[in-house]
């Protein structure tokens, strides 16, 4: 009997016993093409060699130099290298592990900086698990049932979702802006409001990319208001959606971004990047923890940025990225279940829909991730029904295993029509 939580579930019955580039292999030596990425967070692939060989070089150096207790090396040379991938306005990077801790991070800036209460998070939106988190998160009620009352002074605006609605994206952006100052006067008046934060390209909701309109609608109206305006990058940046961050689609510059999942190619690592002036409005003591910055992961991380580099990671994500979604479209193309294919780069999902009522299909969806694991491909699940397959490569894919990839899911099709 196992002693894990039993709440620990898996969406594949693969033991893994080691990985090497696209692939995950079990105990008993079986390949898997592992389109999942360990939820976007292996950019570089498994086990890069050179991910590998920093994060040995680090462990027999120095593990653990708490950095709220002494500088070191790997963590002041990432700062310096990610500044570089960074618009020049923000200077300054505070690092810390998971996801969540970035995010609860940003909003306490925003609440320091602005001395205002309110955030204000977009539907579908997610960000995390712990309170802060959980509290801005709308994807789905996973996070949040059970465990109310959730943080308050968080108030919820419409996000482009124009398949769901049916709309063009133009309409669903004017209705979204328009609800925003809606909620202005209804909700949370600006000087009450400290932040926005948003997912360019929403993950867990269902992979729904913002449009140019929305995106520089919220910069504008937070450059407008004094409100701080967040970009959460956690899923959708790190070079995911062909370019470095995912808000660069969209014509606008953040207050604060939010990074974490591909940054250390597996490593738990996160961080936030401000402007020196805005870090400088945070309390004392307010960033850090014990494990954040740990020097293995900065090393690993290092280390990733260097492959990213060398490899022209963002630009094969951008190109086979497009051959993915020309892939995934013939297939919807020739499948009444699959509705609508969606994304950017190698972040794409797929609507599965009952073919007959046309409504969402979240069974349908988990047993083509049963029968695709069948023939040797691991995918995730993502939407409020699970009813949209994700695909998120690793960064390192090519258009052959993406054809490969593809051939497995037409054949974990057919076995289900
Ligand atoms: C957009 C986004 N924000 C925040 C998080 C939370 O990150 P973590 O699970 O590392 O806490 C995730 C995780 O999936 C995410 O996709």
């Amino acid at each position: 009997m196992s002693h894990l939580s039993p709440l620990l579930k898996q969406s594949s019955g693969v033991h893994a016993e080691r990985g090497e580039g696209v692939h995950l292999y079990d105990r008993e030596g079986r390949a898997y093409l592992d389109f999942t990425s360990g939820i976007g967070v292996t950019a570089t692939g498994h086990c890069h060699p050179r991910v590998v060989a920093a994060a040995q070089a680090q462990v027999g150096r120095l593990i653990h130099a708490q950095y709220a207790t002494v500088r070191h090396t790997p963590m002041l040379e990432l700062t310096d290298r990610l500044y570089e991938k960074l618009p020049e306005s923000l200077d300054a990077i505070a690092l810390s592990n998971a996801g969540t801790e970035a995010v609860e991070a940003a909003v306490r800036l925003a609440r320091h900086a602005t001395g205002r209460a309110n955030i204000i998070a977009f539907t579908g939106g997610f960000h995390g698990r712990t309170m802060a988190s959980a509290s801005l998160t709308s994807s789905s009620v996973k996070p949040r049932t059970g465990f109310h009352p959730m943080m308050a002074g968080v108030a919820f605006a419409p996000f482009p979702h124009a398949y769901r609605w049916g709309w063009t994206p133009e309409q669903a952006t004017a209705f979204c802006l328009q609800e925003l100052d809606h909620l202005f006067v209804t909700q949370s008046a600006p000087r009450d409001t400290a932040a926005m934060i948003v997912e360019p390209v929403q993950g867990e909701y269902g992979y729904y990319p913002a449009t140019a309109e929305f995106m520089q609608g919220l910069a504008e109206r937070c450059r407008r208001h004094g409100i701080v305006f967040i970009v959460d990058e956690i899923q959708a940046g790190y070079g995911r959606t062909g370019r470095f961050w995912s808000y660069e689609h969209f014509g606008v510059t953040p207050d604060i971004l939010i990074t974490a999942k591909g940054l250390a190619s597996g490593f738990p690592l996160s961080g936030i990047a401000a402007s020196t002036a805005l870090m400088e409005k945070g309390l004392p003591g307010s960033q850090g923890g014990t494990y954040g910055a740990n020097a293995v992961a900065c090393a690993a991380a290092l280390a990733t940025l260097e492959v990213m580099d060398e490899e022209k990671l963002v630009a094969n994500a951008d190109a086979v990225g497009r051959h993915l979604d020309e892939r995934l479209q013939a297939l919807a193309a020739s499948h009444a279940c699959i509705d609508e294919v969606r994304g950017m780069g190698l972040m794409r999902g797929m609507e599965i829909v009952d073919p007959g009522s046309r409504c969402a299909d979240g069974e349908r969806a988990a047993a083509l991730l049963v029968e695709s694991e069948r023939q040797g491909l691991l995918l995730l699940r993502c939407g409020a029904y699970g009813q949209v397959v994700r695909w998120l490569p690793p960064l390192i894919v090519t258009r052959d295993q993406v054809d490969d990839a593809v051939e497995r899911f037409t054949k974990a099709l057919a076995k289900l029509n």
